[in-house]
């Protein structure tokens, strides 16, 4: 916990053009990936968050060279399974719960133990979630805290596929299994409630033998191990979950305009865009194009006067799971009484998001109704804050961080956000482009 960022102003009317940094979760992917396969892969625009870093620190430990450049990473894969370390090996995923969850996806043939440690935030998470499933292809786990980091897996030589219910619609659980099954034999059957679709592209397009079927609710997927995997070269596009703080920022900033480059608007990610324009807030979508299976556009934002409330269908709750804090946002400045249900996943994030944001937006004189899976809010769009707001939360929640940052610049009042340090897991660049934005 480091690091005071005060507010006193809102932020003036701009019409400006940035860039955001890599998506998080394809440079997570494309590590662990390039990891497993064999010879160099190069990225560009790879997020070096410290998240990112984590993984990479981790796989260097498992013995897989990486070199740094300054404008892209280069991995040399041992192959599937190529790891090789010392006994009594830890590794740190700090902050990431999703690069903690994957990697146990890809040590499940580990013939030794190896000890998993994070951050305080990721010491509270669930691994069970994750650890469940893994047991079933063989391998063996070890906790201090019931279903707690720190952890050890013990891996097992004879590892078969699995079939296995991934029920909360959770990227982070289907994933890891994926990667489990790279090193196991036969097919590995996976029905998955909707969730973010990265692993499976990049499987295809490392031509890795996967088949999807997609219906309403699940999709069912088959995944055979490959021989090999080649090594591969990728262009990691702009992430939308750090777009989305200046998609509202906008959004509530009287006569602005602003134009994201390059921004992945993979349709599994894309439910801010969705929701907010139900809103009427004013999104277009510029030079779309196809990459790698992914799709990237650039985006552009209006600021929007006439904000409606929402009763948000759970269908888009997968697809929006990062942004609800800053989706909150925008209901407490829209029309009506907005209404979120069954996101209890929310309060599985970095520190418990729902309740954090409905303390938020309290904070703020806006009046919400809470339960454990769900919130109201009653918007206010002539909201005026003219009192101090001070906001302490110590479980490096980036995102807490930079929902508050964007109500203080679009709502008033004088604000303290603690943790400003919180951003480097995911978004370092954070302020400066807000510093890039607030100059004439
Ligand atoms: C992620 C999946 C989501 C998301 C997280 C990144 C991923 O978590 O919240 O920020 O890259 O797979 P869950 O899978 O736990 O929903």
């Amino acid at each position: 916990m480091s690091g005071t960022l005060l507010i006193k102003n809102k932020i003036k009317k701009f019409n400006k053009k940035i860039k955001v940094t890599g998506d998080k979760s394809l440079s997570i992917r494309w590590v662990l990936l390039a990891s497993q396969a064999t010879g160099k892969s190069r990225a560009h625009n790879l997020l070096m968050s410290e998240d990112v870093l984590a993984a990479i620190n981790s796989i260097k430990k498992l013995g897989i060279k990486v070199k740094i450049y300054k404008n892209h990473c280069e991995i040399f894969g041992n192959g599937i399974n190529g790891f090789n370390f010392k006994k009594n090996l830890t590794i740190n995923a700090k902050n990431s719960g999703t690069f903690g969850r994957l990697i146990l996806g890809l040590l499940i043939k580990s013939p030794k133990k190896i000890k998993l440690v994070g951050d305080k935030s990721l010491s509270k998470r669930d691994f069970s979630r994750i650890t469940k499933p893994l047991q079933e292809f063989g391998a063996k786990f070890y906790f201090i805290k019931k279903n707690k980091l720190p952890l050890s897996i013990l891996g097992s030589n004879t590892v078969k596929g699995i079939n296995y219910l991934e029920n909360k619609g959770s990227a982070q659980c289907k994933s890891s299994v994926m990667l489990a099954a790279l090193s196991s034999s036969g097919t590995t059957s996976i029905k998955a409630r909707k969730s973010r679709n990265h692993t499976e592209l990049l499987f295809k397009y490392l031509k890795i033998d996967i088949k999807v079927k997609k219906t309403k609710k699940y999709d069912f997927i088959d995944i055979k191990p490959p021989k090999k995997i080649p090594a591969f070269n990728y262009q990691i596009p702009g992430d939308i979950s750090s777009s989305a703080f200046f998609i509202a920022l906008t959004t509530l900033t009287d006569d602005s305009k602003l134009l994201i480059k390059n921004v992945n608007i993979n349709s599994s990610r894309v439910g801010i865009i969705t929701i907010l324009k139900k809103m009427g807030a004013k999104i277009l979508l510029k030079n779309q194009k196809n990459y790698r299976g992914e799709r990237i556009s650039d985006i552009f934002i209006k600021s929007s006067k006439k904000l409606k409330a929402i009763n948000c269908s759970s269908n888009l709750n997968s697809s929006a799971i990062d942004e609800f804090l800053i989706i909150f946002l925008i209901a407490a400045r829209a029309k009506g009484i907005s209404y979120f249900k069954d996101i209890s996943e929310l309060n599985q994030k970095e520190s418990p998001r729902l309740d954090w944001g409905s303390k938020i937006l309290n904070m703020m004189g806006v009046k919400t109704e809470l339960t454990k899976d769900s919130i109201r809010i009653y918007g206010q769009p002539n909201l005026k804050i003219k009192k101090i707001i001070t906001i302490k939360n110590y479980l490096k929640d980036h995102r807490i961080f930079m929902m508050s940052t964007i109500a203080a610049l679009t709502c008033g009042g004088e604000w303290r956000i603690h943790d400003k340090d919180s951003i480097n897991t995911s978004f370092p660049t954070f302020l400066n482009i807000i510093k890039k934005i607030s100059n004439k």
